[in-house]
């Protein structure tokens, strides 16, 4: 086996094994199947989505894979040479729409809530908010810090702020928004106290509020760390979580590594549209 070759798993959370689709990738000297085991395609009633198009147009050896953003972040994620928070942000571009309001429930540092805003806000589209959180006021002040410094006042006016517990976000968000995306990137701050970390408690809880409050069409996005303390039980409980979302109403699925029982996870719970 090359060196630095791996394997990744993709696996739906709430369906079982009755069909395989390849969905091979140019620009690579070699095509990659990607199995998805589905009853049925999960992805045909999700519409106006390039991810939904790619996945239920002709299933089998497309010649043009149709989101090329998508494909070179997932073979560069199957080379070991994109993170899993890089492939959650280009998932992310294809869900979100400007003039989109989404949340941060983990906003940290703020790199995610910037690349958030990035992708919701348009000079020509009125709208587009950032609601973002954390339960930290030095995770708070450090995003604010980043988005001062890159954003101008008008663009900072775009995201709110909060330092609330994630379970708590139905409180902050106004009644009836139609929230396109939930996004946790669990665990602790980097570059801070690493006793303050996401539970599973209050990750249940914050993933039960974001079904009640995620418009359909939307996204329930998850990077799921397990190497400290917690991890893997917090991974369990998002798993089961996912898992039990109906399949009429939901699709779940998850990457993770084999042979690097410590990388981080990805879980993504896209919403179907209606009929
Ligand atoms: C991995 S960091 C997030 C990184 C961040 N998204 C970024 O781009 O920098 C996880 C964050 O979750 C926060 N956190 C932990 N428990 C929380 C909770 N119950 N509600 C909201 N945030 C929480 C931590 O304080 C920490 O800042």
């Amino acid at each position: 086996m090359a060196a630095g070759f791996f394997k990744a798993e993709m696996s739906m959370l709430s369906s079982t094994l009755a069909r395989s689709y390849s969905i091979p990738f140019r620009k690579t000297p070699m095509s990659f199947d990607f199995r998805i085991a589905m009853r049925q395609n999960p992805f045909t009633r999700i519409r106006c989505s390039p991810v939904a198009a790619a996945f239920s147009s002709s299933p089998s050896h497309s010649p043009n894979f149709p989101i090329p953003g998508l494909e070179d972040v997932f073979v560069g994620y199957l080379f070991g040479r994109k993170k899993a928070t890089e492939v959650a942000h280009v998932v992310w571009e294809k869900v979100i729409q400007k003039g989109d309001m989404v949340i941060d429930a983990t906003c940290g540092n703020g790199n995610d809530t910037l690349a958030m805003l990035k992708m919701v806000m348009d000079d020509s589209v009125s709208g587009g908010y950032v609601y973002a959180m954390d339960i930290q006021k030095d995770a708070i002040q450090s995003t604010s810090s980043l988005l001062d410094l890159t954003l101008g006042s008008k663009e900072k006016d775009c995201v709110k702020l909060f330092n609330i517990c994630h379970s708590k976000m139905e409180e902050i968000v106004p009644q009836n928004s139609r929230v396109r995306m939930v996004a946790f990137n669990l665990g602790y701050l980097p570059g801070g106290n690493k006793s303050i970390i996401t539970v599973t408690d209050t990750t249940l809880l914050a993933l039960k509020a974001s079904e009640r409050i995620l418009m359909p069409g939307g996204l329930i996005s998850l990077v799921v760390y397990i190497g400290h303390p917690g991890g893997r039980e917090e991974l369990e409980v998002v798993e089961a979580f996912g898992s039990s979302l109906p399949v009429s109403d939901w699709v779940c699925c998850k990457f993770q590594m084999l042979n690097r029982p410590l990388a981080p996870v990805l879980v993504f719970m896209f919403k179907r549209e209606l009929k």
